[in-house]
């Protein structure tokens, strides 16, 4: 069964192929700076079975305990991504990561676990979930799942129930944009809203006003702009920004937190910036292109060469790029994500006389890690905590799965990496792990490099090798009512208060 993924590519272990590891599972992280969310300390890590049991200076052990040397690094909490689309289909294709692969690139990037978006199937939330309980089976790390909602009757809403009270989803995600495939209505979204509230799972945006969008694209058209310029063109900032503000006033009117995916312009993130100063419960989650990459790469004659960087929302100018790392080093947005959507050269030539047909999406999933320290931490942007905090913790606190997962301290989970700060890193599509034969950050060098990835008390990463096998990954049921929902139920209160005492005094004057 397990020797389907025995195919080149990915340079994992021969011995380690379908078997169970045999590797101890007594590991020693010695002399490294363990850095947390909100501190920085030198200890030793001790690892057994899978989890963190003690963090502290000078730990003695036996010789059956594998030692590893983090002297003059950083270890960290793995990263956790929360944004991917692994297996998924999308614009009459599919991605070209499945669980196996995409998260084998993860963990040779630092990345430990993701959470991806399960598509229901017609609707139906039960049957998207079956689907990707099968595609999850060849997992190596751990994953957990986030669900959109494509449409609205009482069977999803119960539907709704059921992920939250038995499979171990908090989160739903709304398409305002791809209309006529997966884009919902205001009527809807305020349905899933209020459904949302009740159970206490986090809303979740892809915020694009899908009908502009799609008139954009007949403009485009009409214009004769066929190839991918046309849909940057098609698609600008401001249709971001509406559907952001509108998602968001909408939100709040409900009083439920929201989570906005993929911020990619000034327009969406100011509106998220607002909302926030007035109070309001705004998650901003740029993704890895977003904060580093540009417009201009789009507009390159060579229709494989542009159509790579063709998602939705488009990478934007880059002044955007910058804004939205100004952004995160304030915390006006709060972690960083990929949108890990990757389809090959072949795949994107599905849309080589249109736009239109080009599958939007990018790669990002093995990257995400060594780009945003190099881009903000290298940079001087945010400090080392803050990194652990935009890249791990935060996402943990935000899916309700902290502190099992996003911090190096006992009983946590022993996800976990060692980032050699004086040591650099390259990528290209020859040497990533991802299935896709292109990389729209190809070339990239930088300083920082993930030398070690621990998942789950194994060590999957060492010395530029990857020991992964199908199967060893775990779901990560994640329960409702984060800490986006404090307050919530104080602050419905005091508005129904609100509305009573007026209707009191016209009753009395009356
Ligand atoms: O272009 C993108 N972003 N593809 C993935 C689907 C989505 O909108 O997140
Ligand atoms: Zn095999
Ligand atoms: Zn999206
Ligand atoms: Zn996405």
């Amino acid at each position: 069964e397990s020797s389907q993924f025995c195919d080149a590519g990915i340079g994992y272990g021969e011995s380690t192929c379908g078997v169970s590891s045999s590797s101890s599972t007594k590991l020693l992280i010695k002399g490294g700076t363990v850095v947390n969310a909100h501190e920085m300390e030198v200890a030793d890590v001790y690892v057994e079975d899978g989890i963190i049991v003690a963090v502290r200076p000078n730990i003695k052990v036996g010789d059956d305990v594998t030692v590893l040397d983090a002297t003059g690094k950083f270890v960290m909490p793995g990263g956790i991504d929360p944004h991917t689309h692994l297996d998924f289909e999308f614009m009459g294709s599919e991605t070209i990561d499945d669980f196996f692969s995409g998260q084998a690139a993860a963990l040779a990037g630092g990345t430990t676990m993701h959470i991806d978006f399960v598509i229901p199937v017609n609707g139906s939330l039960l049957s998207g979930l079956e689907a990707y309980e099968k595609k999850s089976k060849k997992s190596c790390m751990d994953y957990g799942f986030h669900m959109a909602i494509t449409k609205w009757d009482e069977v999803v809403s119960k539907e709704m129930e059921i992920m939250v009270n038995e499979k171990g989803i908090n989160s739903f995600k709304f398409f305002m944009a791809y209309k006529g495939a997966l884009m919902i209505n205001d009527e809807l979204l305020l349905q899933g809203f209020k459904k949302c509230k009740s159970l206490g799972a986090l809303a979740m945006v892809h915020a694009e006003n899908g009908d502009a969008a799609y008139e954009g694209q007949r403009r485009m058209i009409e214009l004769g702009i066929t190839g991918p310029e046309g849909h940057a063109l098609s698609r600008p900032p401001v249709l971001e920004g509406e559907a952001t503000a509108r998602a968001i006033k909408l939100a709040g009117f409900m009083n439920t937190p929201l989570y906005v995916v993929h911020v990619m312009s000034i327009d969406a993130m100011e509106e998220i910036s607002k909302a926030r100063k007035s109070g309001q419960k705004v998650i901003g989650e740029p993704v890895v292109s977003g904060l580093v990459l540009n417009d201009s790469w789009v507009w390159d004659p060579d229709f494989i060469t542009a159509a790579k960087y063709v998602m939705s929302p488009p990478i934007r100018a880059a002044r955007h790029g910058k804004a939205l790392q100004a952004a995160l080093s304030m915390g006006i947005l709060q972690l960083v994500g990929t949108d890990h959507c990757p389809f090959n050269s072949t795949q994107k030539a599905l849309g080589i006389d249109d736009f239109r047909k080009i599958p939007n999406g990018v790669n990002g999933i093995e990257e995400r890690m060594h780009l945003v320290w190099d881009t903000m931490v290298e940079s001087g942007q945010i400090s080392v905590t803050d990194y652990v905090r935009v890249t791990s913790t935060e996402c943990a606190r935000i899916f309700n799965i902290y502190p099992r997962k996003g911090a190096i301290r006992a009983g946590s989970d022993a996800d976990i990496i060692i980032l050699n700060p004086n040591s650099s890193f390259e990528i290209s599509a020859k040497s990533h792990h991802s299935r896709s034969d292109t990389n729209v950050f190809e070339g990239w060098r930088g300083k920082g490099k993930v030398e070690v990835t621990i998942s789950g008390g194994r060590v999957v990463w060492l010395n530029d090798e990857l020991k992964v096998f199908p199967g060893s990954g775990k779901y990560v049921e994640m329960r409702p009512f984060s800490y986006l929902f404090n307050g919530i139920g104080k602050a419905d209160a005091k508005y129904l208060s609100s509305l009573k005492a007026p209707i009191k005094r016209f009753r009395a004057t009356t």
